[in-house]
């Protein structure tokens, strides 16, 4: 505190530095900027600053609905929505997710009816998980050409043609009998070269079904370049690889295995998704996925890592997505039911933010309700 200050605050018998502060501005200023009627002319210097004058009014932006569309600064256009889609083998119809208000699980056909409302909405793209009618130990069903995902890409291609990104998840975990996300090793974790030599037999299943860009989502080292070189030897140099490069091991996720029923059977993917409180390590996931080849990159989950967003977006030129999952989503729809917050307004201001964040791309369960409801 300065000596003037000091004084300043004894003089006007309040707190002490900020009011003095303000004095003394007020002081040099009184008669040139501030107005008289901010001064009460009662101290014994001859006028005392009540409160100081806003000189910057950023409110005057915000008072109309008209202003503040023109100083909006961040978009929410349906092109940057994906909806996640879930197909299952031998299912007529759809099957709702009981905890997943408003998903279902869909039928070859049923999906195919999504893909298209999609399209009509502008949606971006859909990301597809397979939900196959048996596992083994391998999850071999992941590469099956006749599983669902493939069937569905090969539906969907036929019906909206280049209209929509058709995505395909890439990970073991849906096929596998005991939900790992590849085989499991003498040492009961996963087989990480194992794993990646299946994810490329699936990568390579859903590009000859069509899909424009497959995610690996398993966290296995290595799993970026070996797609790459597989889809490349095969000739399919066209299909992009959206890598799910910071990955948390996430509570969030619950709903999701529900869902896709991939629920573990034993132990947790503690041992290749990423600790919660890393973020340094993210960022070398990060960087190691760009270097592998990664055409997109992804953080997952989204709205409790938005540093982790907003770091990519500063470090890399790559486009970034961000998975909204299924107990962000969860969440919001829960309370939205007891009544305790309005879930489409929230749902609307978490993606924004995740946008805001700097994600180009939002994979949220929300995204047909969202392009239906934003304009902007
Ligand atoms: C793995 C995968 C998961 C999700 C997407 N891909 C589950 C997991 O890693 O356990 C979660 C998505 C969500 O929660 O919405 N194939």
């Amino acid at each position: 505190m300065t000596g003037s200050a000091d004084r300043a605050g004894v003089s006007l018998g309040v707190g002490p530095l900020p009011h003095a502060r303000c004095r003394s501005r007020a002081r040099t200023r009184a008669g040139t900027h501030l107005p008289p009627r901010y001064l009460d002319g009662t101290s014994p210097e001859g006028g005392q600053l009540l409160h100081p004058a806003p000189t910057q009014r950023l409110r005057r932006l915000r008072r109309t609905p008209a202003l503040r569309r023109s100083f909006a600064e961040t978009e929410l256009p349906p092109r940057s929505l994906v909806l996640p889609i879930f197909v299952a083998a031998e299912l007529d119809g759809e099957r709702p997710v009981p905890s997943l208000p408003g998903v279902s699980q869909h039928g070859v056909a049923s999906a195919v009816a999504l893909a298209e409302q999609a399209v009509e909405l502008g949606v971006g793209g859909v990301i597809l998980f397979g939900i196959p009618s048996r596992k083994d130990p391998a999850g071999s069903g992941g590469w099956d050409p006749e599983g669902p995902v493939p069937a569905a890409l090969r539906a969907m291609r036929a019906a909206v043609g280049d209209r929509l990104v058709l995505w395909a998840d890439v990970c073991q975990c849906e096929y596998t009998d005991h939900g790992h996300c590849g085989p499991v090793g003498g040492d009961g974790e996963v087989d990480n070269d194992a794993a990646v030599a299946g994810y490329v037999r699936d990568a390579l299943a859903y590009a000859e079904a069509g899909a424009d860009l497959v995610a690996p989502s398993g966290m296995m080292d290595g799993q970026v370049a070996a797609i790459r070189h597989g889809l490349d030897e095969a000739r399919h140099q066209a299909v992009g690889i959206v890598a799910y490069a910071a990955k948390f091991a996430s509570a969030f996720y619950g709903p999701f295995r529900e869902a896709a029923g991939s629920t573990l059977v034993g132990g947790d993917r503690h041992g290749h998704q990423l600790d919660v409180g890393n973020a340094r390590e993210a960022a070398r996931e990060l960087a190691l996925d760009a270097a592998e080849g990664a055409d997109v990159l992804m953080v997952k989950p989204a709205l409790a890592y938005l540093d982790v967003v907003a770091a990519a977006r500063r470090q890399h030129q790559l486009p970034i997505a961000a998975y909204h999952v299924s107990g962000e989503y969860a969440m919001v729809a829960a309370a939205h039911d007891r009544g305790w917050l309005d879930g489409p307004e929230v749902l609307e201001e978490s993606v924004r933010s995740i946008r805001r964040a700097g994600a180009d791309v939002v994979l949220t369960y929300a995204a047909l309700d969202l392009a239906r409801r934003v304009v902007t």
